[in-house]
């Protein structure tokens, strides 16, 4: 397995280019399975994820190419990929292909609503806490599906077709809300989603959907409208910039000081946590070509933060804000609302020399002085790249384990900040 070093202390400087979302990525890549025409995305990242979710898609019986895989062509700038769902082959969804990403069982939707029947495996993903799929059932159940859970399966059916229905999430569900947009998409009549999440993702899908020809109001509110259409076609579509990736790097600028744009992002995907880094010294201004982070001598300070669905801060940056709060000068208090379970960073920030106490919901984090380089392990997606940034302020050498954690969610992510002047590389195959 690969390792990554870090040596400490160097400042950021330059220009880090964002790319294009994950979240975003995988669902537009689901929505494929929705039409037998093809489906175009543009700005789409090389990770692991995207990888295995076409690995899954395949099976199902899914084309695709990738533009830009030639030697010599451009590797810095997302990558389009074309998918084409002619004929479904299979409407199963098996383990081993399912367990290594929870996202993937949202092929449940667009499978029930053009074939009539899904099997699809009980989902994996990050170690962060129970994630149920109860809702994105429940919103199928509205939708006219039988569901059965058998083995480790669930065996979902609807073979004269899903009818429209109203659909009340008691909590907002990303999954569950891009499960219910893609399956009342092709849904016979009228569907309402309330208290439907509003993040920037879901607002991508929606998109994507109504060019190919679903009929989608509200999208980006809690309450959208759907009225289905018997098919949809083919579209064209270039993902969102990735907001986490933003999120992160202006936390890394803020924690190794320097000045750093970040070449593509967009501010209003991610104010709240924009507004968050700015309170702790950070400069942050929005330029024409994307947001600039600058924190020059002066020290960070501590703030409070609870994650929230959005527009709140959200939960994909708490770890990485942890990170920058071991070095504050003061107490700041970070209570995760969205996930049970998502401190596993906690200890290992430990192994830096951070001074962290849990308290139910909440990490009560005292800035210490100096972080001194540490090994440590990856232990979910966000929570490796709080490691990273741990490490860029630490003095010393840092060597993060079990990087696989981080090659599927960050594009490029030595090279990112190498460019900008960290010490960092990959230590291949061992450990
Ligand atoms: C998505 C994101 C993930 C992010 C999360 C919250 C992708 C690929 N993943 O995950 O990075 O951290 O949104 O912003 O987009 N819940 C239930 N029952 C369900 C579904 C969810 O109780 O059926 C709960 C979850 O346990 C959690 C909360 O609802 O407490 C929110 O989860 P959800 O928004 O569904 O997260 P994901 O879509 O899995």
């Amino acid at each position: 397995m690969d390792r990554i070093r870090i040596i400490g202390g160097a400042r950021l400087n330059g220009s880090i280019p964002i790319s294009g979302a994950k979240n975003a990525a995988l669902p537009l890549m689901i929505a494929s399975l929705l039409t037998s025409e093809g489906l175009t995305l543009e700005n789409v990242p090389r990770l692991a994820d995207i990888t295995a979710l076409l690995r899954i898609l395949s099976n199902h019986g899914v084309d695709y190419s990738i533009d830009g895989k030639r030697p010599g062509a451009v590797q810095t700038t997302g990558r389009t990929l074309h998918l084409r769902a002619k004929d479904i082959v299979d409407t199963t969804a098996p383990y081993n292909l399912v367990s290594t990403m929870r996202a993937s069982f949202w092929v449940i939707a667009p499978l029930l609503a053009r074939m009539g029947e899904a099997k699809v495996s009980l989902p994996g993903g990050c170690a962060i806490g129970t994630r149920p799929v109860d809702l994105l059932l429940m919103a199928l159940e509205k939708l006219g599906a039988s569901i059965d859970i058998d083995a480790g399966y669930v065996i979902a059916k609807a073979p004269k077709g899903l009818i429209g229905g109203e659909i009340d999430f008691p909590k907002v569900t990303v999954g569950g809300t891009h499960t219910a947009l893609m399956a009342a998409s092709l849904a016979h009549g009228h569907t309402l989603i309330k208290n439907a999440a509003r993040e920037p993702e879901i607002v991508d899908l929606a998109d994507c959907l109504i060019k190919m020809g679903a009929k989608i109001k509200g999208a980006g509110t809690s309450r959208i409208e759907i009225e289905g259409v018997a098919r949809l076609g083919g579209a064209r579509h270039a993902v969102l910039p990735d907001r986490i990736e933003t999120g992160t790097y202006a936390i890394a600028a803020a924690m190794a000081g320097g000045d750093v744009l970040l070449e593509g992002a967009r501010p209003e995907l991610l104010q709240s946590a924009l507004d968050i880094i700015a309170s702790t010294g950070a400069e942050i201004t929005s330029t024409n070509e994307g947001i600039r982070v600058r924190r020059n001598g002066s020290g960070i300070l501590p703030a409070d933060i609870s994650t929230a669905p959005f527009p709140g801060f959200p939960t994909d940056l708490q770890a990485q804000f942890m990170a920058l709060m071991t070095r504050a000068g003061g107490v700041s208090r970070i209570t995760e609302t969205i996930f049970e379970n998502r401190f596993m960073h906690v200890q290992e920030l430990a192994r830096f020399g951070a001074k962290i106490r849990l308290e139910d919901d909440a990490a009560i984090v005292t800035g210490v002085k100096t972080l001194k380089g540490a090994p440590v392990m990856a232990t979910d997606l966000r929570a490796s790249v709080s490691l990273v940034i741990a490490a860029l302020a630490a003095e010393g050498e840092t060597i993060v384990h079990r990087v696989y954690h981080l090659d599927r969610g960050f594009e490029h992510l030595e090279q990112k900040l190498v460019d900008c002047g960290a010490q960092v590389e990959r230590l291949a195959g061992q450990g």
